[in-house]
């Protein structure tokens, strides 16, 4: 029904996975294929996964991705290249000249994209360029080694790779006015100015109970208003413990409100969420004392923030 009522309104629904539970768990393919239209995979396309070591490619977990993805129907949003966290040994310690990184950049792109052309149409190609909390680029490998122009260099390569895929920056703490949105703003306006094949932005949404940005709706329309399409890429929204029933039944409320800002942007495509069950969820590993972040309790039971996101597609 969800999926059914997401298209009806033009969007996506999606979920990011991990492949043992994807190939091996019943309950957890259930929820996938009765209640989502893509897929997202929360580690197994990334660098550390895909190119362990250099010139040795590992495709078996995209594939699975993929494949499953294929067989039920279900689109798959790419994530991603370039990112100063999970990047194998031999790319995050080696001492790079500028043009020996563009090449392992280049590499890395044509073989990610090329593998899986017209069949991953949309790319995070730039994850998380801007520090944690402000409004600087974050100094990461490219950026020390290939300057602020990185972000350009990478979607250009990314555009020469696929010319048809949709490229995106995603980027987190930009959900509510403050200097961090500001700084992508302006990042993003710079790169259309001067031609830069960007197409998307990504909010990746990771929530705390409580304080979902009441301008949501309005963050997103800037880049819509740009003629960008966005998502909401990565959505969660956890509850310190213990949760009870009254958490859960705000929660879905904001739940809804979320997936109601994205049916008021004219460009919102997409609106994922972190994981399949509030047991495979990142957050307790990342977050102790947060919980029940996700739609779906740890038994594959649906809970409000379900009914939260139907009742916002559920409104004409
Ligand atoms: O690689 C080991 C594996 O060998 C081992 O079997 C397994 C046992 O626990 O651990 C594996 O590594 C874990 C990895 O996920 C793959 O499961 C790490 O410990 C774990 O810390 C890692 O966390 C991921 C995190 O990115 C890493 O930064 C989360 O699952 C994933 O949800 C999270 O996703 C990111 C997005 O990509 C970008 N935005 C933020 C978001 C949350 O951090």
């Amino acid at each position: 029904e969800l999926p059914a009522l997401a298209r009806s309104h033009g969007i996506g629904l999606g979920v990011a996975v991990a492949v043992d539970p994807l190939v091996r768990d019943g309950g957890y393919q259930d929820v996938v294929t009765s209640h989502y239209t893509s897929v997202t995979a929360e580690n197994t396309m990334k660098w550390e996964y895909v190119q362990p070591e250099r010139d040795e490619f590992d495709w078996s977990g995209p594939d699975a991705v993929v494949d499953f993805a294929r067989r039920h129907g279900l689109d798959v949003r790419g994530h991603t290249l370039l990112w100063h966290n999970q990047q194998p040994p031999w790319l995050s310690e080696g001492s790079w000249t500028g043009a020996e990184l563009r090449e392992v950049m280049r590499e890395h792109t044509d073989a990610l994209l090329g593998r899986y052309r017209g069949r991953i149409t949309t790319w995070d190609v730039v994850n998380e360029p801007l520090v944690d909390d402000g409004p600087r680029l974050r100094d990461n490998l490219w950026h020390r080694v290939l300057g602020e122009d990185y972000i350009a260099e990478a979607l250009r390569m990314a555009h020469e790779a696929d010319p048809g895929a949709r490229l995106y920056i995603n980027e987190f703490g930009i959900e509510g006015a403050g200097p961090k949105a500001d700084a992508l703003h302006a990042l993003v306006t710079d790169l259309l100015d001067r031609g830069v094949p960007l197409h998307g932005i990504g909010f990746q949404g990771h929530f705390v109970h409580g304080s979902v940005p009441e301008d949501l709706t309005e963050q997103m329309r800037r880049y819509s208003d740009l003629g960008l399409d966005v998502t909401v890429s990565e959505l969660d929204v956890r509850i310190p413990e213990p949760a009870g029933q009254e958490q859960l039944e705000e929660q879905a409320r904001e739940y809804r409100r979320v997936v109601q800002a994205c049916l008021d942007v004219p460009r919102c495509v997409n609106v994922t969420v972190w994981g399949v069950s509030d047991q495979h969820s990142w957050i307790p590993e990342w977050f102790p004392g947060y919980t029940a972040a996700l739609p779906f309790d740890g038994s594959y039971r649906p809970k409000p923030a379900l009914a939260g996101m139907a009742q916002a597609l559920e409104r004409r």
